[in-house]
């Protein structure tokens, strides 16, 4: 069976969704892999690279899919890639679909798997890609927080003075606001976090941060099933930013990471909180994607505000470190795909009954079979 890499297209995608590395394993497995020429190059892979690990290398995006039964993706195909998509062929990415995406691969005879549903399971940890990436974003956002902050993170005693340590203050502990905490440590700021999941409070404790924020019997039950904060009311945000307007007005770099699961990103810092930061400090908010934590983001962008606040909006922090990005996230794919394998047949094996596989298959025999993505949803 074939196998096609491409070369993402989208946004200024700089990742690749194999390596020469899971390219060998995927050989290993029966595979004949067909990587798109250049697919690589903006993650330090080259072509050389592919074609030393055994990859025949294609001229184009539709030569790389023709015959192909596996098709690896970052971002969801373009409209020219997905023509060159083979009915019947299995398309693992980060889709980010909706029901008309979904009815469209579905129209298409695409088995489509999208990466970023998959349940937040033990058994799922190492397929985890939302948990790859967001673990690097959580690292970088900090590393370029430094760098725009025209001060020095570690308190620094010199001849000619102390620098005092940075206040970093990191909005969300997830997984990116755990590695956030973590490298603010690293680099010798003075760290405290906040979250509305209780047990989030334990872990940003253990981190060596302090835990800043607003708890009541509502943030009791802040968590869903599947570990992701809830909605909350309109009073409990209230509440949490009287809580954070009267810390954040002492910080030097914030980093924003909270997310609601299916929702447009919390507003947790308004712009009378930027407007009450002192000139110089800098609010990295890779909540961008989801249009933001903080009022003044600028999706995409870095804007300086009048009181001389930075505020860095990027978009798709993973991208930033695209060679670690990029590694991480081909093995996230090949794990999935050796776990669902039928050695025999040396093809994809999806039993439709397991959790992992029912979680992340949009499509299957031309019909759309993920609740989220059925019209009606
Ligand atoms: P996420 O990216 O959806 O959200 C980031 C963080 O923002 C979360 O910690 C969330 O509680 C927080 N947040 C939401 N609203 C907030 C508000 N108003 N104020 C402050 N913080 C707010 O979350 P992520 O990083 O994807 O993790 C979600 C959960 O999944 C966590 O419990 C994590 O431990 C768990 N997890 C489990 C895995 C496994 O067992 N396989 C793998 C990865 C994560």
């Amino acid at each position: 069976m074939k196998l096609a890499v491409l070369k993402e297209r989208r946004n200024g995608e700089t990742r690749v969704a194999a390596t020469p590395e899971t390219v060998k394993k995927y050989i290993g497995m029966g595979l004949d892999i067909a990587v798109e020429q250049g697919a690589g190059l903006a993650s330090g892979i080259t072509d050389a690279a592919y074609a030393e690990a055994g990859a025949t290398l294609a001229a184009s995006a539709a030569e790389a899919l023709a015959g192909a039964g596996i098709v690896l993706k970052v971002r969801a195909p373009t409209d020219e890639e997905f023509a060159a998509i083979g009915k019947g062929a299995l398309l693992i990415g980060t889709l980010a679909a909706d029901a008309e995406a979904a009815g469209r691969y579905a129209g298409a005879g695409i088995e489509a798997c999208s990466m970023e549903l998959l349940p937040r399971i033990t058994r799922a940890q190492s397929m985890d890609v939302l948990s790859s990436q967001a673990n690097l974003a959580g690292y970088r956002a900090v590393i370029e927080g430094a760098g725009a902050y025209d001060k020095g993170f570690p308190m620094m005693m010199t001849a000619a003075g102390t620098v005092p340590a940075a206040n970093a203050f990191i909005m969300g502990a997830g997984v990116a606001g755990l590695q956030a905490i973590a490298t603010a440590r690293r680099l010798g700021g003075r760290v405290s976090a906040t979250d509305v999941r209780p047990a989030a409070k334990e872990e940003i404790k253990s981190l060596g941060a302090s835990f800043v924020g607003y708890e009541d019997e509502e943030s009791k039950a802040a968590q869903t099933a599947g570990g992701y904060a809830k909605q909350l009311s309109a009073e409990f945000y209230a509440k949490q930013a009287e809580v954070v307007a009267a810390h954040i007005a002492k910080q030097d770099v914030v980093v924003c990471t909270a997310l609601v699961q299916g929702r447009k990103a919390p507003t947790l810092v308004t712009a009378a909180m930027v407007a009450s930061m002192k000139p110089g400090s800098v609010i990295v908010d890779i909540a961008a994607d989801a249009g933001g934590n903080c009022a003044l983001t600028q999706p995409g962008e870095m804007v300086v505000t009048e009181n001389g606040v930075k505020i860095l909006g990027f978009t798709n922090w993973p991208g930033r470190l695209p060679a670690a990005a990029s590694a991480l996230y081909a093995r996230n794919l090949l794990t999935f795909l050796s776990t669902f394998w039928d050695k025999e047949a040396k093809a994809p094996k999806l039993p439709e009954e397991d959790e992992i596989v029912k979680g992340v298959t949009l499509t299957r025999g031309g019909a759309v079979v993920h609740p989220l993505m059925k019209p009606a949803a």
